[in-house]
């Protein structure tokens, strides 16, 4: 019950964010209508075990490019929940998250999918491809469970669709994004290699990845265990994901080591941008103060509401972020490499048209998230940011 309860968490706090960008939608004036993208299934998915948890074709949205961006791609790759045992596996059979079943059949591409100048200023004429997340293993599996009748097969959905977008123009690529958010964003460093290596010949000129809240870190929870650990543990073992991670890491780290951002960012090749809110709502909510960690619930009223975390609340917190900006540091060295680590409490940031760019979307000396990301991206200016700690930043969407 436990884990399921996880889960199904994760998937509450991804439905906050359209509900609260409706809410600011009536103070300011007429935003232009988002573009509504219809879902693709991917073809033969059962004869290529393309599938999600249910057997259910996997699937993307697609809008072509145009002008100066009909060459280049970003693929983005969704966000949800982490199975781990057949309760919360099969509990998932039943939403978008284990089934295309259950899926839009078109979504509205905003933030950084938008097709418009005015909200997504550098890769708005793209072609932009978002993948639907419904393996639950953050597109790692290679497996199944006949009696559960489940299939793990993140790793197919990912292969399949990336031969079809090729088939499909992306072949002649000039540059290419792979991005993703929170569970997409992990999967997101994961695949970033492969992204580049198997997808792209050299005649493609930039290949660069981006993990937004995908920076989940292997800390300790209020209870002094490590929830977070346990879970991936889980996962890994119940989806027989160990040997589909890195190569590279699994020769110096275990398997579950070998999911947690902060062993992987180091070695990948590519360049690669981290997007992460130093106290990612998520992670305060559902790995540090957790059911598990907080069974008393003394922290619930904090976690959901900073202004009532007491003084020794706030210091745990700041802990948090020092480590996170500690695990970054020879990251942020590498020359290629990018960081946004804003002081705000929420989960995903390149989505949401409020939080991407508009007026008062955060920005960190000034710069907001979309700028920072094209100027790494492009190779513009310095696109590493980590900001002060809480409470300086005015510029927050806290979920919390
Ligand atoms: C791409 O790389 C291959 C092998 O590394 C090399 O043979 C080929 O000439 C390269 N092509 C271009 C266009 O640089
Ligand atoms: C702050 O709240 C926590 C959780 O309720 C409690 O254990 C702790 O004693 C409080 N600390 C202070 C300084 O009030």
């Amino acid at each position: 019950m436990k884990k399921l309860l996880w889960s199904l968490t994760l998937f509450g706090v991804i439905l906050i964010l359209p509900f609260m960008e409706s809410k600011n939608d009536v103070h300011s004036k007429a935003k232009p209508k988002p573009t509504m993208v219809g879902l693709t299934l991917i073809k033969n998915a059962r004869l290529r075990s393309a599938v999600c948890l249910d057997g259910s074709p996997g699937g993307y949205h697609i809008h072509r490019g145009s002008g100066s961006g009909a060459k280049n791609w970003l693929v983005h790759l969704e966000g949800g929940e982490w199975c781990s045992d057949v309760e919360s596996c099969v509990y998932s059979k039943r939403t978008r998250y284990g089934s295309s079943k259950h899926m839009e059949k078109q979504i509205p591409f905003t933030g950084i999918l938008s097709d418009k100048a005015s909200e997504n200023p550098d890769f708005y004429n793209w072609n932009r491809v978002k993948i639907r997340y419904c393996d639950g293993g953050s597109f790692m599996g290679d497996n199944e469970n006949k009696d559960a009748k489940l299939q793990f097969r993140g790793k197919r959905i990912w292969n399949s669709i990336m031969t079809d977008l090729l088939w499909d123009g992306m072949e002649h690529a000039n540059q290419a994004l792979l991005s993703g958010c929170s569970a997409g964003g992990l999967a997101a460093i994961l695949l970033c290699h492969d992204f580049k290596n198997t997808h792209y010949s050299n005649s493609t000129k930039r290949v660069k990845c981006l993990s937004d809240a995908g920076f989940f870190v292997d800390a300790v929870d209020v209870s002094g265990g490590r929830s977070l650990r346990k879970l991936y543990t889980d996962v890994i073992e119940f989806q027989t994901i160990a040997n589909q991670l890195p190569d590279d890491c699994l020769e110096r780290l275990n398997p579950t080591s070998c999911f947690f951002a902060q062993n992987l960012i180091n070695k990948v090749i590519p360049p690669l941008f981290i997007l992460n809110a130093a106290y990612d709502s998520w992670q305060i909510q559902e790995s540090l103060t957790s059911k598990s960690a907080d069974p008393s619930g003394s922290w619930s009223d904090c976690s959901f509401n900073i202004a009532k975390c007491n003084a020794s609340q706030i210091k745990f917190f700041q802990g948090f972020r020092t480590r996170m900006v500690n695990l970054l540091g020879a990251f942020k060295e590498q020359r290629k490499n990018g960081v946004f680590l804003n002081s705000c409490f929420s989960h995903c940031q390149t989505e949401s048209q409020d939080t991407w760019y508009s007026k008062n979307s955060p920005a960190i000396k000034n710069k907001r998230i979309a700028v920072a990301v094209g100027d790494w991206f492009f190779e513009r200016g310095g696109a590493k940011l980590i900001d002060c700690p809480y409470p300086c930043d005015k510029t927050c969407r806290n979920l919390i």
